[in-house]
């Protein structure tokens, strides 16, 4: 059975000084996990948020909180995040002096391990950890900012994952992060992705951000139904 497509989200786009009630609302329009974007100035150029923006995300939500770290050093934080209340986290391949490490580290922790990957990266590389990852975190822009266009290149990488987990046998997620929207969704629907990261497309939605989840959400389904 197919799984229910699920939608992340990003609170890079969000308005920080009202940041606990675009959370309240992005729950109550549908969301079902809670994207945090880490930047540390080096791994991307961007300082974005951190273990304070994540502590405050886990006081005013019970929704599975998405921390993607965009970080050099990932290893050195992956305990604060985890008791800051990440119930994912996400490291990149290109960061990580040792990915299985990371991804073992993050299960001690008591969290899902997300292995995330820059538009460049081959499927190849990503292979060899694909089984000891919860989620596989594909980025489809070049990661540091929102509001970027969709990478359609990446599309081939993500259908070749899809068949690598399914030929596995494990029951990884494939998470898709930059530039979704209506029109981009279905294509990495298609592709073979479950999750779907969107910050701009979600907190700038002309009606808001229930509206924008809705789009997003009816894109999934139509997709669906043909
Ligand atoms: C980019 C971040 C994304 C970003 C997506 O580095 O990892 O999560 O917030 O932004 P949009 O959805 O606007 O492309
Ligand atoms: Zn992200």
């Amino acid at each position: 059975m197919a799984i229910k497509p699920l939608i992340a989200p990003s609170i890079l786009s969000a308005d920080f000084s009202r940041l606990g009630e675009q959370i309240a609302e992005a729950e109550q329009g549908g969301a079902d996990w809670i994207h945090i974007d880490v930047m540390d100035g080096h791994f991307v150029p961007p300082i974005s948020m951190g273990q304070m923006v994540t502590e405050t995300c886990r006081r005013v939500t019970d929704l599975p909180l998405d921390v993607h770290l965009m970080v050099e050093q990932p290893d050195e934080m992956l305990q604060s995040f985890a008791e800051a209340g990440a119930d994912h986290i996400h490291v990149h391949i290109e960061a990580s002096p040792n990915i299985q490490r990371s991804l073992e580290r993050i299960h001690k922790l008591g969290c899902k391990a997300g292995l995330a990957v820059n538009p460049e990266t081959s499927a190849a590389a990503m292979l060899p950890y694909v089984q000891l990852a919860d989620i596989v975190l594909v980025m489809s822009v070049h990661p540091g900012y929102s509001g970027q266009d969709f990478l359609p290149e990446i599309l081939p990488k993500v259908s070749e994952l899809r068949r690598a987990i399914t030929k596995s046998g494990t029951s990884a997620l494939i998470e898709i992060d930059g530039g979704v929207h209506a029109e981009t969704l279905p294509l990495a629907l298609e592709a073979g992705a479950q999750v779907f990261v969107a910050a701009s497309a979600v907190f700038h939605h002309t009606e808001g951000i229930a509206a924008g989840i809705q789009a997003l959400r009816n894109a999934s389904l139509e997709k669906q139904k043909r």
